[in-house]
């Protein structure tokens, strides 16, 4: 009997390739950057599981380009704003995702990204590599406290959670908005929900921790922004699209909000005109999961979900509606 066909659109951990070719027939894409849309529907042709990334738009066409042999894709990204889950059920294509073990890293780096950000980090570093540090000065690169100061979190989910545990090392207040208030959390950790109004307005930190929906798109815009404290700071480890890239810009240049700092993108990997022009923003690309354990457990999961699929049993993180 053949072994089940499974393609992976981009090299991910070794391991996790090595343990589905025990069963599998695995081809992985050869190149070192995102399959085009075209070399994706014809990589897609005829196999049985698909492993794919959050750059990885897979909508109906892919679906069908796949052909109905096909029984799931599973995405190597805890978000799935990348996949079209409505026809992907109706044709009865199973889809994952990683949910959980991207917690601790993404968490971590929202904090490294917001420590940054406060004490500019990268905009005194590159002060010195560029030789322009003349020695000490009281007034260089005046930061801010975090210290005693109002976390805002947008999204009270795995990840939001995970964030805002950590404010209690800085003594912080925490306050939320979520979909649903969290009890139990406000009890154990002292934190207050708010609206959103709210959560704009008395924030000295504001990180965003929401999934990218059309309801969210742009959840921070202009209007936003001219609601928080001109000292506040702006948080994205989630999804780009969550905030109006051209009118944080505008914002940060005309200091309407003191800084930013952020892992995700509008339209990666291009960035909004201007924003690498400023130096009150810290900009990495889109690297709030990627250490090696969280890479693995990612791995875990989808060789999970995909040896499960194709061994007729239920996977493990199924996200169709
Ligand atoms: C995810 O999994 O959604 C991250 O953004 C990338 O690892």
């Amino acid at each position: 009997m053949s072994k089940p066909n499974v393609y992976i659109t981009r090299s991910i951990p070794e391991q996790t390739i090595a343990e589905l070719r025990k069963t599998c027939d695995v081809e992985v894409n050869p190149h070192d950057r995102a399959l085009t849309r075209e070399e994706l529907m014809n990589a897609v042709k005829g196999r049985d599981a698909v492993i794919t990334l959050l750059t990885d738009n897979v909508d109906a066409e892919i679906l069908d380009a796949a052909g109905p042999q096909c029984k799931i894709i599973a995405n190597y990204a805890v978000g799935f704003n990348n996949f079209n889950l409505d026809a992907a059920t109706k044709r009865g294509v199973i889809m994952t995702n990683t949910p959980g073990v991207l917690d601790k890293a993404t968490a971590t780096h929202a904090w490294a990204l917001l420590l940054a950000t406060a004490k500019r980090i990268s905009e005194s570093e590159r002060y010195v590599r560029e030789g322009k540090w003349k020695g000490w000065s009281p007034m260089t690169f005046i930061g801010q406290d975090v210290d005693g100061k109002t976390l805002g979190i947008a999204g009270l989910g795995r990840i939001g959670t995970m964030f805002a545990r950590k404010a209690a090392a800085f003594d912080m207040k925490v306050i939320y908005t979520n979909e649903q208030r969290n009890f139990d959390f406000e009890k154990d950790h002292g934190a207050t929900f708010v609206d959103k109004e709210t959560l704009l307005k008395e924030s000295d930190f504001l990180s965003i921790h929401l999934p990218l929906t059309p309801e969210t798109k742009y959840y921070i815009g202009a209007k936003e922004l001219s609601q928080m404290k001109p000292s506040a700071i702006l948080i994205n480890a989630a999804r780009g699209p969550l905030v109006n890239e051209k009118e944080l810009v505008e914002a940060l240049r005309n200091k309407v909000i003191w800084g930013a700092g952020l892992d995700v993108f509008e339209d990666e990997p291009k960035l909004a005109e201007g924003l690498d022009q400023l130096d009150n923003v810290v900009i990495v690309p889109h690297i709030a999961s990627a250490t090696l354990d969280t890479r693995l457990a990612m791995g875990k999961i989808v060789t999970d979900n995909v040896l499960a699929v194709l061994n007729g049993k239920a996977p493990i993180t199924c996200i169709n509606p």
